[in-house]
C-alpha cells in the first residue's frame, strides 16, 4: 500500500487535524509563529493597530468594562488659598481587546507583550475634579497579555479642587475628592470597576507615601454613585482621600515662641508696678511680638481666619492691655504721689465689694502701702474702714460715710491699692488664657 491513495482513516485523521487547527487558528488573532525568535512581527498585530480608533468591542450592547486603581505616590502641595490640593498618581487601568489573543505555547512560551499606547484604544478616563489638563508623558506602552487583557499604568499630576477647611490650623484634616470617570462613554458603553479592594489601595499608598512631606494619609474611601449630565448616565468612582497636616513645625515655630513671650509678659507683672522699668521691658516684648508676627506670617495660610490667627490676635491684645495698664499705674502713681483726685463712689464701692471675697488685700493695703513718712495719727480711719468691711457692711454705706472722712494719705492709698486690684486681675487673666490655650493645643494635638 505504500505510494498509494491515502486509506480513509488516514484521510478522516487528516481532515480531523486539519479541521482542529482551523478551530485552534480561528480563536487566536494573532500569529505568533516565530516571535521566539525572530522577534514580533508587526504585521500579526496589524488587525489590532488598524482598530485602535474604534472600542474594542464585538457587541455593542455591551458595556466596555475598565477597571481602574491607583497609587497616591505623593502631596505635593495644598492650596489654602486657591483651594486645591496638587497630588501625585500612579494609576492602573486593566481592560479586554477581544481582538488580541495567541496561544503561548505556540510562541515559545510568550504570554504577554508591550506595546506603545498610539497603537490601542485607550479608555478616557479623567478626573473630575481635575483643574488641569491631562499631561501624560508620551511614548507610554501598555502590557498586552495573550487572552486580550490590557494593563495600561500611567503618572498623573493631579491639580484638583478640594474645599479646605483652615479653622483648626496648624491641627486641621482635610477630606478631598477624586473622581474618576469617562469623559466621553456613557453607561451604555463603558462600566467602570476596582482592581483593588479600597483599603489595599490606602495601605499601599501609606507605605510609599509614608516619609515624604508636611501631609499625613490618613485613609482611602470610596463611593459609586452614577453622575447624571442631562439625559446620559456616567459611570463613576469617588475617592475620598483624607489627608492630616503634620502640626510638628507650626507648633515649635509658632506656638511655643508666642507662647514663652506672653509668659514674660505674664510674669513681668511681679515686676514692682510703681517701678519704672515695667512700660519699657512690655514695650520691648510687644515689639519683639510684632517682629515675631511679620517672620511668621508667611507660615500662616494666606486666606481664611485660622483659630491660630484669633490666638495671635488675642495674645498681642493682652500684652497691649497690660501695657495700658502698666501706663495707667504709672500714671496713677504719679497722680497719687502729687495730687490725688478724688475717688469716684462708684469706683470704691465697686472695689470694696470686689475685693470683699479677698481677705489680704486690706491688710496689704493697711501695712505695706503707707508710706514711711505717714504720721500713724492718719491710719485709723482706713483701718476702721477695712474693719468696717470685715464686718459686712453694705458698700455703699461704707462709701456714704468714710468718703468725706478720707484723707489725702488715705486716698494715695487708696488709689494704690485699685492699681494692685486691676494688676492683679489682668495677672489672673492672663493665668486663665495661658491654662486655656495650653489645653486647647493639647486637646487639638490628640484628636
Ligand atoms: C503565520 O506566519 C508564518 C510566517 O510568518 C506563516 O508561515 C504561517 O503560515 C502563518 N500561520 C497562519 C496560521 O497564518
Ligand atoms: C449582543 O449582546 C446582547 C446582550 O447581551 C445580546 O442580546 C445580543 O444577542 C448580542 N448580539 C450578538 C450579535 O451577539
Ligand atoms: C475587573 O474587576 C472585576 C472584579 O474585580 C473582575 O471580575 C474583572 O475580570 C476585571 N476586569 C478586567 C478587565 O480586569
Ligand atoms: C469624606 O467625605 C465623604 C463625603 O462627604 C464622607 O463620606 C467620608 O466619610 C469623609 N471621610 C472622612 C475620613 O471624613
Amino acid at each position: 500500500m505504500e505510494g498509494g491513495w491515502p486509506t480513509w482513516g488516514e484521510f478522516l485523521l487528516g481532515f480531523t487535524v486539519s479541521f482542529l487547527l482551523q478551530g485552534k487558528t480561528n480563536s487566536s488573532t494573532i500569529n505568533c509563529s516565530g516571535f521566539d525568535v525572530s522577534g514580533v512581527d508587526p504585521a500579526s498585530f496589524q488587525v489590532v493597530f488598524n482598530r485602535k480608533d474604534f472600542p474594542p468591542v464585538t457587541n455593542f450592547s455591551i458595556p466596555i468594562r475598565v477597571n481602574i486603581s491607583f497609587t497616591l505616590s505623593a502631596i505635593l502641595d495644598v492650596d489654602e488659598q486657591l483651594q486645591q490640593l496638587t497630588s501625585f498618581l500612579w494609576l492602573k487601568m486593566t481592560w479586554n481587546n477581544p481582538y488580541i489573543s495567541w496561544d503561548p505555547e505556540e510562541c515559545g512560551g510568550i504570554s504577554k507583550l508591550s506595546v506603545t499606547t498610539e497603537h490601542l484604544w485607550l479608555p478616557d478616563i479623567f478626573i473630575v475634579e481635575s483643574t488641569d489638563v491631562d499631561q501624560t508623558p508620551e511614548g507610554l506602552s501598555a502590557y498586552v497579555a495573550h487572552n486580550g487583557r490590557i494593563v495600561y499604568r500611567k503618572p498623573v499630576r493631579v491639580i484638583s479642587i478640594c474645599k479646605l477647611d483652615i479653622f483648626y490650623f496648624p491641627f486641621d484634616q482635610q477630606n478631598c475628592t477624586l473622581t474618576f470617570s469617562s469623559f466621553l462613554y456613557t453607561v451604555e458603553n463603558m462600566l467602570l470597576g476596582m482592581d483593588k479592594k479600597v483599603w489595599e489601595i490606602a495601605d499601599t499608598s501609606k507605605d510609599i507615601i509614608r516619609t515624604q512631606g508636611e501631609w499625613e494619609l490618613l485613609s482611602i474611601s470610596k463611593a459609586t454613585p452614577k453622575m447624571s449630565l442631562g439625559s446620559s448616565l456616567f459611570d463613576q468612582i469617588m475617592f475620598y482621600v483624607a489627608i492630616r497636616r503634620k502640626p510638628g513645625l507650626y507648633i515649635l515655630n509658632l506656638l511655643v515662641p508666642s507662647g514663652f513671650l506672653v509668659a514674660i509678659d505674664a510674669l513681668s507683672f511681679y515686676l514692682p508696678a510703681e517701678n519704672e522699668n515695667r512700660a519699657p521691658f512690655k514695650i520691648t516684648l510687644l515689639l519683639g511680638y510684632n517682629v515675631f508676627l511679620l517672620m511668621m506670617n508667611k507660615l500662616l495660610p494666606s486666606s481664611g481666619t485660622p483659630l491660630i490667627s484669633v490666638y495671635f490676635t488675642l495674645c498681642l491684645s493682652l500684652m497691649v492691655v497690660s501695657l495700658l495698664e502698666t501706663i495707667f499705674i504709672s500714671c496713677l502713681h504719679h497722680l497719687a504721689n502729687t495730687q490725688p483726685p478724688p475717688m469716684p463712689p462708684w469706683l470704691l464701692s465697686l472695689l470694696l465689694s470686689c475685693t470683699g471675697l479677698r481677705k489680704g488685700c486690706p491688710t496689704v493695703l493697711w501695712k505695706e502701702n503707707v508710706g514711711p513718712g505717714l504720721p500713724n495719727t492718719q491710719l485709723p480711719g482706713l483701718k476702721e474702714l477695712g474693719e468696717r468691711r470685715a464686718n459686712e457692711l453694705g458698700p455703699g454705706e461704707v462709701e456714704l460715710n468714710e468718703r468725706s472722712k478720707l484723707t489725702s494719705a488715705q486716698l494715695v492709698d487708696l488709689w494704690v491699692w485699685f492699681g494692685n486690684v486691676v494688676d492683679t486681675v489682668l495677672f489672673r487673666l492672663y493665668l486663665l488664657f495661658l491654662a486655656t490655650s495650653i489645653i486647647t493645643v493639647l486637646v487639638l494635638w490628640n484628636t
